[in-house]
C-alpha cells in the first residue's frame, strides 16, 4: 500500500469505478439484449379487442375458444380489404414476429416496421393465389417484394417474418421462404386479413354493368331476407370464412428497447360551418394529445394554437374553432402528441363563410346518396365549393358487408370515408357538413324504432354530434334536418317534436333574405319513396304545418333541398320550391330504374314538375351573393341541367 502513490491511488480507483460502469452497461445491454411479448389466445378468455393491440380499419378484433379473431369488413371502395391490426408500442427495428395461424381466410399475414395506416412491410399467406408474398404498403400504393408458390394443405400454419437491417425474410414453417429489402427503421408489429364480400369495388371506374348491385344483398330488407334462408346462410358462411384469420398464438422478438407508438392521423377534415370558424375532425389511429394550429398562410406563421384536448371514443375528436376573419382562407392542422413523441397532421383549409347579413359571395353544394364515386367528384371538385353538404347515404355502410354491420367496423368505415382518395381534393379545402339518412343510421327505413348501436355512436364520434344544424351563410341560412332519428309513423312525424319546435322557432326568427332546408326527405306530392321515405305520403300534416307557417310566418324566401329518392327533380307549385339533387353516384340500372323505370318520364307531366331525371348523377349548386341566391342542378357531365334565380 505504501508504494501506492496518491496518484496510483486515484487511477485505481478510477479504473475500479470504470470497470463497475462497464459492468453495470454490460448487464443493462444484456437485458436489453432482446425482449419478446407472446400473446397467446389459448390463455386469453373470450370477448372483445385483443390486450394491447389497435385496429383502425375496417374489421373486429375479437378473442373466442382460445383463439383471435381478425375479421375484415369491406372490400367495397374506399374500405381497405386488409385491415392491419398492430400492437401499441412494441416498436423495434430489428426483430422478428411469428404466429400461429389457425384460419387463413383468403389471406393472412404478418406486419413490420409499420409507421402509420397504410406504411408498412407484410408478409402474406395468399390462399387465392397460393403464394406467399412480401409486400410494401405505403401511401403510394403496394408494391410486392417476392413470392413463391405455396398450396396450404390445411391445419395450422406457422408463419415468421423478421427484419435485420435492410433485409427482410418470412417463412412458412414446413413451406418456402422468401426475402426481401426494406428501409431500416423502427415501426409496429401487427397482422392482416382479408375481406372477401359477394361484390367488392376498387373504386373508380365505375361499373355501371354492376350499378349499384352490392346493395342488394344485405343493405335492404328484400336482401336481408334472401340472407336469412338456407343459401343465404351459405353464402354469409363462405364471406366469414374467406374475411376472418385466426391466430391462437403471436410472438413479438425484437433486440434493444421496444419503442412507443407514435401516433398518425387517419384523417383530418374540416366539418360543419360555424360562426367565424367551423367543427374540425380528426381521427388518429392511437389516443393522442391534440393542439390545432390555425393560421391564414399555409406556412403558419404567425399561427394560433388551440389546444384541443385528447381524441375520444374511436381515437376521434371534434373541436370547435371560432374568431377567425370572416370570408377568409384559414389553414389548420394536428399536432399530435403521446409519450413524448410528436407528429405533424396534414394541411387542410377552408375559406371561413361570410358573417350573417354579408352580400359576399358564397358557393354551396349540396348532393345526396353514392354508392360508387363517379364523375360528379371530380366536378364537384373542381367547381371547390366553400361548402359541401352531403345529406345522406354517405356509400351506404349497411351495404359495404355482412360483417361490417358493427361498431368497430362503422368506426372504420367512417374513418376510411373521410380518408377516402376520391373526395381527398374536396375535403381538403372544403367544409364539409354531412348528416345521416336512413343507411347511414345502418338500417333501411331507419327510424325511431329500429335503429342499431353501429349507427350511432362511430358517426357522433367522427362525423358530427349534432343531430341536426344551422348555419350562416353571408344572405342565407341554411338548416340540416335529421328525418331517421326521431321519425315515427304513429306520430306521423318525421322532425320530433323537439326538431319540429327548433325548426319552426329558428325560422320564424331568421332575418337571412335566403332560407334553405336541406331535408333528406322529399316533400313534393309525386310518387317517391312511398314505402318510408316522403313527407307527402303519411306526414303530410307535419309537412303541411311546415309550409303553412313558412308562408305566414317567415321572412325572405324558403326553399327545400332534399334527397333520398333515387331520380333528380325540380318542383314548384303552392309556394313549395323543391329541388332534389339525387343521387350523387348510383349508375344504373339502380333501384328507380329497375323498380319504376317511368318514374322521372311520369313526372314530367305532372304539374309543377320543371325537371325530372332518372339516367344522372346530380348536385345542387347554390351561389348567394349580390343580392341574390341562384340554385343550379349541375350534372355528372358538369353541364348545368336546370337554373333559378332567386
Ligand atoms: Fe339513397
Amino acid at each position: 500500500m505504501a508504494r501506492l502513490s496518491r496518484r496510483e491511488l486515484l487511477e485505481a480507483g478510477a479504473a475500479a469505478g470504470a470497470a463497475l460502469a462497464l459492468q453495470r452497461a454490460a448487464g443493462a445491454r444484456a437485458a436489453r439484449a432482446a425482449w419478446s411479448r407472446t400473446l397467446d389466445f389459448t390463455t386469453l378468455g373470450d370477448g372483445e379487442g385483443w390486450p394491447g393491440w389497435r385496429c383502425a380499419g375496417v374489421a373486429n378484433l375479437r378473442r373466442g375458444g382460445g383463439r383471435g379473431v381478425l375479421e375484415a369488413g369491406s372490400d367495397v371502395f374506399p374500405c381497405d380489404p386488409r385491415p392491419v391490426a398492430f400492437a401499441v408500442d412494441q416498436r423495434f427495428r430489428d426483430g422478428e414476429i411469428a404466429a400461429v395461424v389457425e384460419a387463413a381466410g383468403a389471406g393472412t399475414g404478418l406486419v413490420l416496421r409499420r409507421t402509420g395506416p397504410r406504411d408498412y412491410y407484410a408478409a402474406i399467406y395468399d390462399d387465392e393465389q397460393g403464394a406467399l408474398l412480401l409486400v410494401r404498403r405505403s401511401p403510394e400504393g403496394i408494391a410486392e417484394l417476392a413470392r413463391a408458390r405455396y398450396a396450404h394443405a390445411g391445419g395450422p400454419l406457422r408463419l415468421s417474418f423478421r427484419a435485420t437491417g435492410t433485409r427482410l425474410e418470412a417463412a412458412i414453417d414446413g413451406g418456402p421462404s422468401v426475402a426481401g429489402s426494406g428501409l431500416e427503421r423502427s415501426g409496429d408489429p401487427g397482422v392482416l386479413a382479408t375481406a372477401r364480400t359477394l361484390f367488392p369495388s376498387a373504386g373508380p371506374p365505375v361499373l355501371p354493368a354492376l350499378g349499384n348491385l352490392h346493395l342488394l344483398p344485405y343493405g335492404v330488407q328484400e336482401g336481408q331476407a334472401f340472407m336469412q334462408t338456407v343459401v343465404g346462410e351459405q353464402v354469409l358462411g363462405r364471406i366469414r370464412e374467406r374475411s376472418t384469420a385466426a391466430f391462437s398464438q403471436i410472438v413479438v422478438r425484437a433486440s434493444g428497447l421496444p419503442s412507443y407508438t407514435v401516433p398518425s392521423v387517419v384523417a383530418a377534415t374540416t366539418g360543419t360551418p360555424r360562426t367565424g370558424g367551423a367543427t374540425l375532425r380528426l381521427a388518429t389511429d392511437v389516443p393522442a394529445r391534440v393542439t390545432l394550429e390555425l393560421a391564414t398562410n399555409p406556412r403558419f406563421r404567425r399561427a394560433r394554437r388551440v389546444r384541443a384536448g385528447i381524441t375520444g371514443p374511436f381515437d376521434a375528436l371534434l373541436a370547435d374553432v371560432g374568431k377567425l376573419p370572416a370570408g377568409r382562407r384559414v389553414y389548420w392542422r394536428a399536432r399530435l402528441r403521446r409519450r413524448g413523441r410528436e407528429a405533424l397532421g396534414p394541411v387542410r383549409s377552408f375559406r371561413v363563410l361570410p358573417r350573417a347579413g354579408s352580400p359576399e359571395r358564397v358557393t354551396i353544394a349540396i348532393g345526396a346518396c353514392a354508392a360508387q364515386f363517379g364523375p360528379l367528384f371530380d366536378v364537384l371538385a373542381a367547381r371547390r365549393p366553400d361548402a359541401f353538404i352531403w345529406q345522406g347515404d354517405l356509400n351506404y355502410p349497411d351495404t359495404v358487408g355482412p360483417l361490417a354491420q358493427t361498431t368497430p367496423c362503422y368506426a372504420g368505415i367512417w374513418r376510411e370515408f373521410l380518408a377516402n382518395p376520391r373526395m381527398a381534393p374536396l375535403l381538403e379545402s372544403t367544409l364539409f357538413a354531412a348528416q345521416r339518412d336512413d343507411h347511414d343510421y345502418g338500417v333501411q327505413d331507419a327510424n325511431s324504432t329500429n335503429l342499431v348501436p353501429w349507427g350511432l355512436a362511430p358517426w357522433d364520434a367522427l362525423l358530427g354530434r349534432r343531430l341536426y344544424y344551422r348555419f350562416t351563410a353571408g344572405l342565407a341560412e341554411i338548416w340540416v334536418l335529421d328525418q331517421r332519428r326521431f321519425k315515427s309513423r304513429e306520430a306521423g312525424t318525421l322532425l320530433g317534436a323537439a326538431q319540429r319546435e327548433w325548426l319552426l322557432r329558428t325560422l320564424a326568427a331568421s332575418r337571412a333574405p335566403f332560407k334553405v332546408i336541406c331535408s333528406p326527405c322529399t316533400l313534393a306530392p309525386l310518387p317517391a319513396n312511398e314505402r318510408d321515405g316522403s313527407w307527402a305520403v303519411g306526414y303530410e300534416a307535419e309537412r303541411d304545418a311546415l309550409l303553412e307557417h313558412i308562408r305566414t310566418r317567415v321572412s325572405g324566401r324558403t326553399i327545400f333541398v332534399t334527397g333520398d329518392t333515387h331520380w333528380t327533380m325540380v318542383y314548384d307549385r303552392d309556394g313549395l320550391f323543391e329541388a332534389r339533387p339525387c343521387p350523387l353516384g348510383i349508375p344504373t340500372p339502380n333501384d328507380i330504374t329497375l323498380t319504376e323505370p317511368n318514374a322521372a318520364e311520369d313526372a314530367r307531366e305532372q304539374p309543377g314538375v320543371l325537371y325530372a331525371d332518372d339516367e344522372s348523377s346530380h348536385v345542387a349548386w347554390l351561389e348567394i351573393g349580390g343580392g341574390a341566391l341562384t340554385l343550379s342542378l349541375v350534372r355528372e357531365d358538369g353541364e348545368t341541367v336546370f337554373q333559378r334565380r332567386f
